[in-house]
């Protein structure tokens, strides 16, 4: 494993981009071991993807997934070995994993550099904090092996896709939802923008429709949302379950409880400091969109180009209203109430 103490402090999260670099950058080498399954399972005619795509939808689990990621998550099932000291970042796509990433990065580093030189002016939050899917899917699990403790990774699978190796009792798992309606404006336009040339005629109309009935990368938002909400409810000191309008709303707040859940809480001093606003500061959408790594930089993965400006769109609650008429609103909200019915979480 190679020596990041030399550069990076000890004990504290190391930016992903570094441990890819040291490690001699992306060995893409894919796991065929699970694709006679996957080819086994009912297909999706998703809008967005062509027939030939390596991303199209299959149906696992009672949920539909982009099956470039059911690879990496049943090579996850196989192989991901847990250690007590993990901490996973868990969402469905667009609810603000990101903003997530950024402050428990920043949160956990925070006494390791001066803020104003801080990585994250230098990095995409996805350059400090790994997709453990994408990784496996790709073939790279030993890049997350070589993460030194305590590691920080993120997830967008189901609760129900996860190896037990992350559901065991040991590890601790954030996670952000977020209204389905911002959820689905958000997605349709970091979706168009990435598959753009591939078919135009996908309307707004067309991608709201799959989104009601569940279909996306992902599957569906209330199945994900459920999955972990009612897990948080057996193992609260575990899981925690945060909403993106609360953050949103009162930033100070919840940095405090990120930081109290991950184990490095603010003290009196940094209180009085004004650290903790100096946290939320530098991981809010105003400054990430402004540096020039979010302005200029991409990630490629399998031939998708994902330039890191489109993960900083508004960065609101509520823009669902500029794009859905009333109906459209009412309906979702409709199946989120009944969807959630029973289960206490506050919509
Ligand atoms: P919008 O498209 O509604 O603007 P994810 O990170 O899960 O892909 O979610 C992306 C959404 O989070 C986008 O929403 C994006 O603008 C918003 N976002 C990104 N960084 C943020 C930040 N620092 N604070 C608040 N929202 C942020």
């Amino acid at each position: 494993m190679a020596n990041y103490e030399a550069v990076y402090p000890a004990g504290v999260p190391v930016p992903y981009k570094t441990i890819l670099e040291a490690n001699g950058h992306l060995i893409e080498n894919p796991p065929e071991e699970h694709d006679a399954l996957i080819a086994t399972l009912s297909i999706h005619p998703f809008i967005m993807r062509p027939v030939t795509s390596p991303h199209q939808l299959r149906l696992y689990k009672g949920n539909w997934i982009n099956q470039f990621f059911l690879r990496g998550a049943l090579a996850m099932q196989q192989h991901f070995k847990s250690r007590p000291t993990d901490i996973f970042l868990a969402s469905y796509p667009k609810s603000g994993t990101t903003w997530l990433k950024a402050m428990i990065f920043a949160t956990m580093t925070r006494t390791s550099y001066p803020l104003d030189q801080h990585p994250l002016c230098t990095h995409n939050p996805h350059q400090c904090i790994s997709s453990m899917e994408k990784e496996f899917s790709i073939g790279n699990s030993q890049i997350i092996e070589a993460i030194p403790s305590p590691r920080v990774m993120n997830t967008h699978l189901q609760y129900s896709v996860l190896p037990e190796s992350i559901t065991n009792p040991d590890c601790r798992i954030i996670y952000v939802w977020r209204d389905p309606k911002d959820v689905l404006v958000s997605e349709w336009y970091f979706v168009k923008k990435i598959y753009m040339d591939v078919d135009e005629k996908a309307t707004f109309d067309q991608f709201y429709e799959l989104f009601c009935q569940g279909v996306g990368p992902f599957g569906s938002i209330w199945n994900h949302v459920l999955g972990y909400w009612k897990e948080s409810k057996l193992r609260p000191e575990k899981i925690l379950f945060l909403k993106y309008k609360h953050i949103l709303q009162e930033p100070v707040k919840y940095a405090k409880k990120l930081a109290h859940f991950v184990g490095c809480p603010y003290s009196k001093a940094e209180e009085n400091q004004g650290v903790i606003e100096q946290i939320v500061e530098l991981c809010s959408f105003k400054k990430l969109k402004e540096l020039d790594v979010n302005k200029g930089g991409e990630s490629v993965t399998n031939d998708v180009h994902i330039s890191y400006a489109d993960f900083f769109r508004k960065g609101e609650v509520g823009d669902w209203k500029n794009h859905m008429t009333t109906e459209m609103a009412e309906r979702l909200d409709a199946i989120t109430k009944e969807k959630f019915k029973g289960s206490g979480i506050e919509i």
